[in-house]
C-alpha cells in the first residue's frame, strides 16, 4: 500500500519505518530539511534502540521529502504524527495538526484514509473532516480515522511492531477495512470503534498511568515517615493481579512528551465541558511537587547550595533516551545553580541536548566517577543501567562528602550495608551509616 507520513518526531518516523518495514510503500514528510537529509542518508536524527538499523533494513521501502504534494497526491493512506504540544492554558495545540491537514486537502488527487495518530482532544478528528472536505480541490472521498500510538520512547520499535493494541477509531466500515489491511501483519489486537472512542482511549490510558504513578508517590511519601518500605509494598500489592507491579516504581515524579500534557489536556477539556477530573487534577499537583523531593531533601544536609561540589547522574527523563521534555532535572538544576553550586553532570546520551540550554554553567563528565569526584552531595535524576550496575562503594571512594540522593531508587538497601555513606531515596528509610 502507498503510504504517506506527515511528520518525523517520535510517532511519525518510527511508524513510517515500522510500515515500512511490513513492505509497505512509505513517504515520510517533514518541513526540517536538514532532518530530511539526514534521515535520507539513514540517519535517526532521533536516539531510538533500534531505529537506525530498521530504517536501513527497511531502504528500499522508505524515502523522505519535503515535497509534501507529491506525497499525499497519490497516496492511499496518510498518517498524521505531528506533535500536539500545550498551550499555556493546558489544552493542545493543534496548529500542526490543521497545517498538515490543508495541506492534504490542497494535494490529494484520489480517494485516502486520513489517519489521526497524534493526541488530540475528543471531537477533533470530526472537526479535521469538515475542515479537508471544505477545502479538498477534487472530487475525491476522504475518510477520517483516529489510531492513536501507544509508544513509549526508549521502546518505541518494539511497542510499534509489538503493540499491546492497534485502536481504529472509525466512522465507516471502508476505513477500517484499510486500516486492517495496513496492520495485517502486526501481530497485535486490533479493536475497531468509533473517533471519539480512540482518541479518549488513548487520553484515559496514559493519564491512568500517571495516575498510578502520582499515587504511588503519595504512598511512598508516606512510607517514608511512618518507617515501611515502598519497594516491599509495591512488591506486596503487585501480588494482586488486579494491581499489578508495572508502573508502580516510585521516584521524583513523571516527565517526558506526554503524560504531562495528556494529564492536562483532558483537564482542560472536563472544564472546557463544565465539568472536573478531581483524579487527574489531583495527579498533576502530586507530580509537580513531587519533582523537587531531592532539593528539599538536600536541604537537610545543607542550608543552602553555595560553593558545594553537586554530581547530577542522568539529565533525561527516563533511561534510553536523549529527550529532555519535561525531566525533573529541568527543575533541579536552576534551583542549585542559582544557589552558587558547582555541577558536574553524566548522562550517556542526554548531554548533547543539555548543552543547548547550559553550555558553560555545568561541567559535562564523561565518567559517572568523574562527575562524583570531590562532590559533595549527588543527584540521581535518571536510572540508566550505567547507574544501576555501579559499584556503590565508589561514591565513598571519590566523593568528597558521600551523600547520595537517589530519585529513582537505583540501588537495595543491603548493597549499603558495609558501606560509609549518607543514601537517601525515595519511600524507603535512609541509609546512614557515615554515624553509625
Ligand atoms: C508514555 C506511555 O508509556 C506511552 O504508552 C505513551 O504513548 C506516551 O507516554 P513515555 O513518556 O515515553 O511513554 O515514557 P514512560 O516509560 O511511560 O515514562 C513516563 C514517565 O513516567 C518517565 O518520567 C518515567 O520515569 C515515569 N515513571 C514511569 C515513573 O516514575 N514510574 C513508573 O513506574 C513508570
Amino acid at each position: 500500500m502507498r503510504i504517506a507520513v506527515a511528520g518525523t518526531g517520535y510517532v511519525g518516523l518510527v511508524t513510517g519505518v515500522c510500515l515500512a518495514s511490513k513492505e509497505h510503500e512509505v513517504t515520510c514528510v517533514d518541513i526540517d530539511e536538514k532532518k530530511i537529509n539526514l534521515m535520507s542518508q539513514g540517519i535517526s536524527p532521533i536516539y531510538e534502540p533500534g531505529l537506525s538499523e530498521l530504517m536501513r533494513d527497511s531502504k528500499d521501502n522508505i524515502t523522505f521529502t519535503t515535497d509534501y504534494k507529491a506525497a499525499y497526491s497519490g497516496a492511499d493512506v496518510i498518517f498524521i504524527g505531528v506533535g500536539t504540544p500545550e498551550k499555556k492554558d493546558g489544552s493542545a495545540n493543534l496548529s500542526y495538526v490543521y497545517k498538515v491537514a490543508e495541506q492534504i486537502a490542497e494535494s490529494l488527487e484520489k480517494d485516502c484514509v486520513i489517519v489521526i495518530k497524534s493526541t488530540v482532544p475528543i471531537g477533533t478528528n470530526d472537526k479535521i473532516e469538515q475542515f479537508i472536505k471544505a477545502k479538498l480541490k477534487r472530487h475525491v472521498n476522504v475518510y477520517i480515522a483516529s489510531n492513536p500510538e501507544f509508544l513509549a520512547q526508549g521502546s518505541a520499535v518494539r511497542d510499534t511492531l509489538h503493540a499491546s493494541r492497534i485502536i481504529i477509531g472509525v466512522e465507516e466500515p471502508q476505513a477500517a477495512e484499510i486500516l486492517q489491511d495496513v496492520y495485517k501483519d502486526f501481530d497485535s489486537p486490533k479493536m475497531v470503534t468509533n473517533r471519539r472512542s480512540a482518541e479518549m482511549i488513548k487520553y484515559a490510558s496514559n493519564d491512568f498511568l500517571a495516575l498510578k504513578i502520582s499515587y504511588v508517590n503519595e504512598i511512598a511519601n508516606l512510607c517514608e515517615l511512618v518507617g515501611a518500605d515502598i519497594e516491599d509494598v509495591t512488591m506486596g500489592m503487585g501480588y494482586d493481579s488486579r494491581i499489578g507491579t508495572k508502573f508502580l516504581n516510585a521516584g521524583i515524579g513523571y516527565g517526558g512528551s506526554c503524560f504531562p500534557k495528556d494529564t492536562k489536556a483532558l483537564s482542560w477539556l472536563a472544564t472546557f465541558n463544565d465539568n472536573e477530573l478531581k483524579t487527574i487534577r489531583a495527579a498533576i499537583d502530586v507530580n509537580e511537587s513531587q519533582k523537587f523531593k531531592l532539593v528539599k531533601k538536600a536541604k537537610k544536609y545543607y542550608d543552602d547550595f553555595s560553593g558545594l561540589t553537586v554530581a547530577i547522574l542522568g539529565l533525561t527523563f527516563k533511561p534510553g533516551t536523549d529527550d529532555l521534555r519535561e525531566a525533573p532535572s529541568l527543575v533541579n538544576i536552576p534551583i542549585l545553580l542559582e544557589d552558587g553550586a558547582n555541577i558536574k553532570a553524566w548522562d550517556p546520551v542526554g548531554v548533547e541536548n543539555y548543552k543547548k540550554i547550559y553550555p558553560t554553567e555545568i561541567e559535562y563528565c564523561e565518567t559517572i566517577s568523574q562527575a562524583i569526584t570531590g562532590a559533595d552531595l549527588c543527584f540521581i535524576f535518571t536510572e540508566w543501567p550505567e547507574v544501576k550496575n555501579m559499584d556503590v562503594r565508589d561514591f565513598e571512594t571519590f566523593m568528597k562528602r558521600p551523600i547520595v540522593l537517589d530519585g529513582r531508587n537505583c540501588f537495595k538497601l543491603e548493597q549499603f550495608r558495609n558501606v560509609h555513606i549518607i543514601y537517601d531515596s525515595i519511600g524507603r528509610t535512609r541509609v546512614d551509616y557515615l554515624y553509625i
